[in-house]
């Protein structure tokens, strides 16, 4: 039998699952600035890695006229690659099959690489471009993302799992990312909403564009859906991979070491750092570009909450997660976003071995009708919670105020903080002087013959009294006062003194996390 003919059959296949929705469709998506599903993991894979599965795939449905249109391989290409030499699995949708829609084949290939992932303890990478459930499908597609958002929560905290939006997605295509650990958008191209400007017009008579309705920019700055935003498609994949290096494969190994600059460097600039005002502000992450390996700090939610900072970096080569107020930004309060943002991250760092370095300079919980009617008592319980609960090292650093409440969640001492250190402008304290002299002595200050005087005579006594880290120290409560310039190989030793540490939480099913 001669067998030429047929893998000409199989070439013609494959050629054909190559071209999608067909050269029209991709020409409207380019010409959207976007790129197709199989460029995209071209961008994202190590060149010629990717093994591709289920290419030959196509959907069941004959009604509305389905039975008529077939697309080989359906609107979802997936299979495994390497990133830097690591096995990840992606699946990226089609958006010239069905504007990406997802129908119950397309959902039984997200599925089988999601399992093949769990089982092999592997990342998975979800490329979204998608209309959500086919609306030809009817409840099989519903089903079908049902299947996904069981899986991503079965995933949850066992792998990592990334998402890229890279065109309009809504419905299922942005519940999925949703329940995923980090959601990546390219600005000016992706959205994700919901549901869509049309149907939203028709629903609230609201007139909005997709860019104002779920833009990069929305989701980076006010909602916080979005955890990274780039340039550019090419760029969000390139950031993928750059977070990547900093992640485990998953919950079983300890996050990749790299080699790193020198442990022992230590920085004159960090010891001029804070200001001798307590109430100027500076920049935490020039302290965090001077501590950590090479100065890289790779940010989530740069633009989202930026009273907080959060992000992945290395020190001494180990991968840590970063919390860190930021006294720039409203000095530094917690407030609602910034109390999501940071325990979410906590968490994820948690579930993936990898230590917690946090920089504390914080005046407290923002006060006012705003946040608590907004539930800022639940929102900052969950960031408390979160630390209460990682068991993984955590390091703290005392750069300036710890006040209040916020003293207690900053990963103190007293909810399992291994190794708390201060620097000598540290000032640990239920409240700032001029809040406390008012309220003890109030009774004071109102008989006294000139208030203005007096009250300054108590506030110098109360700063001299507690606006220092020694009280803490004498109790044990920090560990150590350092020079700010100490901080780099102080953390790099005691990093490495708890690599082999070992802590549990009690059996139980799961907490409660105050959502
Ligand atoms: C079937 C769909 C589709 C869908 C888009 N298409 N969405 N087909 N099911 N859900 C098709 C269009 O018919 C069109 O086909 C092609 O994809 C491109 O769509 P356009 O509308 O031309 O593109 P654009 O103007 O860029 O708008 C994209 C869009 C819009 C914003 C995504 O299509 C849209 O609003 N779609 C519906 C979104 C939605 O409400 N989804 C919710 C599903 S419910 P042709 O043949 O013309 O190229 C859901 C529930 C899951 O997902 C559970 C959640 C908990």
């Amino acid at each position: 039998m001669n067998k030429k003919p047929k893998i000409q059959k199989l070439n013609d296949m494959k050629a054909q699952s190559r071209l999608g929705g067909g050269q029209a469709r991709i020409d409207a998506q380019h010409k959207k600035g976007r790129l197709t599903a199989r460029e995209r993991l071209d961008l994202l894979l190590d060149k010629g890695s990717f093994r591709e599965v289920d290419a030959f795939v196509v959907h069941r449905t004959s009604d509305f006229g389905l039975d008529g249109q077939k697309f080989i391989g359906d609107s979802v290409v997936t299979g495994w690659g390497t990133i830097e030499g690591r096995l990840v699995y992606v699946f990226s949708q089609d958006f010239t099959v069905f504007g990406g829609s997802l129908g119950e084949v397309h959902a039984e290939k997200i599925c089988k690489i999601m399992d093949m992932a769990m089982k092999n303890g592997a990342p998975v990478i979800g490329l979204n471009d998608s209309g959500g459930a086919r609306i030809q499908e009817g409840v099989v597609a519903l089903g079908g993302y049902a299947d996904i958002f069981l899986r991503n929560t079965m995933a949850s905290g066992v792998i990592p799992q990334i998402s890229a939006i890279m065109g309009p997605c809504a419905g299922g295509a942005v519940y999925s990312p949703a329940l995923t650990d980090f959601i990546f958008m390219a600005r000016e191209t992706s959205y994700m909403f919901v549901t869509g400007p049309d149907v939203v017009k028709t629903v609230t008579h609201e007139e909005v564009t997709q860019e104002e309705l779920g833009g990069a920019a929305v989701h980076s700055e006010k909602s916080g859906v979005c955890h990274v935003a780039a340039d550019s498609e090419a760029d969000t994949l390139y950031l993928i991979r750059k977070l990547l290096g900093y992640l485990p494969q998953n919950n079983m190994e300890d996050p990749p070491f790299a080699l790193s600059d020198d442990p022992l460097r230590m920085e004159e600039e960090l010891n001029n750092l804070v200001p001798d005002d307590a109430n100027k502000p500076y920049d935490i992450k020039d302290a965090i570009h001077l501590i950590v390996d090479d100065g890289q700090f790779f940010e989530i939610h740069e633009n989202f909450a930026q009273n907080i900072v959060v992000g992945f970096a290395r020190l001494g080569g180990h991968s840590i997660g970063i919390i860190a107020n930021q006294p720039s930004v409203l000095a530094g309060v917690l407030d609602i976003d910034a109390s999501e943002k940071a325990g979410r991250f906590v968490r994820f760092c948690d579930s993936f071995n990898i230590p917690i370095v946090t920089f504390v300079d914080v005046p407290g919980f923002l006060p006012g009708t705003n946040q608590e009617h907004h539930g800022i008592i639940r929102s900052g319980a969950k960031l408390l919670y979160a630390y209460c609960e990682a068991t993984v090292p955590k390091l703290t650093v005392i750069t300036r105020k710890a006040y209040g409440g916020a003293y207690d969640v900053m990963s103190s001492k007293h909810i399992r903080g291994d190794i708390n250190l201060a620097w000598p402008t540290a000032e640990i304290a239920v409240m700032g002087p001029d809040g406390a002299v008012n309220i003890i002595f109030r009774k004071e200050l109102d008989a006294a013959d000139d208030p203005v005087q007096r009250k300054a005579e108590l506030v110098a006594d109360y700063k001299e009294k507690f606006a220092n880290p020694y009280i803490a120290a004498q109790r044990g409560y920090i560990d150590g006062v350092i020079e700010p310039k100490q901080t780099r190989p102080r953390l790099i030793n005691a990093l490495e003194m708890l690599s082999n540490k070992r802590d549990a939480n009690p059996a139980k099913k799961h907490g409660n996390i105050p959502l």
